[in-house]
């Protein structure tokens, strides 16, 4: 069975709305870890949007699964990576402007670039996953820069307009993940999966780890709030 990396930012996203404590990404990653997710993925990004320096510190310490770090091949990124050690490395593109993550890395245009950082991540002992959309050409450029893992990009397929868009999507998807496994790399999965579409690109075997965010955080926001108001209510009767 393919693993679930939760992804916290979006709790971070609403403790920085208010420049606050809470809620606290921390506890959050403890929570998704005692219901079963089998690691914690965070994007450090490079204006400390949502997740501080100070979350990845103290989720380095409590994470008990596994710490993914998403991050620019930058060497300010690199260098926070080497002292923290996460288990792992995820190396996206980042746009200052985007709303989150807009696309795959591309491998072929930086491959010098990425084999360089590649390498300075491996030494320092952490397992390297670069983002890529489902392209042959970006594949093998990622197995030829060292990667040991790719992320396929499923923004596309998720977004797909129509069933036969998102049925053409899938296909790439599929394989995508069969040309990755031929060259020996690693294939993990995500953005924008959803307890809807989940069930199609978990279908095709293959991808060792998903890593899901949004939609996690979003249905955590409407299934807690039952309960957040019923405890408030109290709070104001008996007082
Ligand atoms: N994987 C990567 C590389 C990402 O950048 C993101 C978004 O931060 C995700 C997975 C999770 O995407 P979503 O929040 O849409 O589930």
């Amino acid at each position: 069975m393919a693993q679930l990396g939760v992804n916290i930012d979006h709790v971070a996203t609403i403790r920085q709305a208010r420049g606050g404590m809470e809620p606290d990404p921390v506890a959050a990653a403890a929570i998704a870890e005692m219901a079963g997710a089998d690691g914690i993925t965070i994007h450090l990004r490079e204006d400390r949007r949502h997740i501080q320096d100070r979350d990845l510190r103290l989720l380095r310490e409590t994470v008990q699964t596994k710490v993914n770090l998403e991050m620019a091949a930058t060497d300010e990124m690199i260098a926070i990576a080497l002292a923290v050690k996460p288990e792992q490395c995820t190396l996206v593109p980042e746009k200052r402007q985007e709303l989150t993550t807009e696309g795959g890395l591309d491998v072929r245009l930086h491959a010098q670039a990425l084999e360089k950082a590649v390498a300075r991540l491996q030494e320092g002992g952490i397992v390297v996953s670069l983002f890529i959309d489902p392209d042959p050409d970006q594949i093998k450029a990622a197995a030829k820069v060292g990667a040991d893992y790719v992320e396929i990009h499923t923004g596309c397929f998720a977004e797909a307009a129509d069933g036969k868009i998102e049925e053409q999507e899938l296909i790439k998807i599929e394989n995508a993940v069969k040309l990755a496994s031929k060259l020996g790399l690693g294939v993990n999965a995500g953005h924008g999966l959803t307890y809807t579409n989940i069930k199609k690109v978990a279908a095709l075997g293959g991808i060792e780890e998903f890593n899901i965010g949004h939609s996690i955080i979003s249905r955590a926001v409407l299934v807690g709030l039952d309960r957040a108001v019923r405890d408030m209510v109290d709070l104001i009767k008996y007082a």
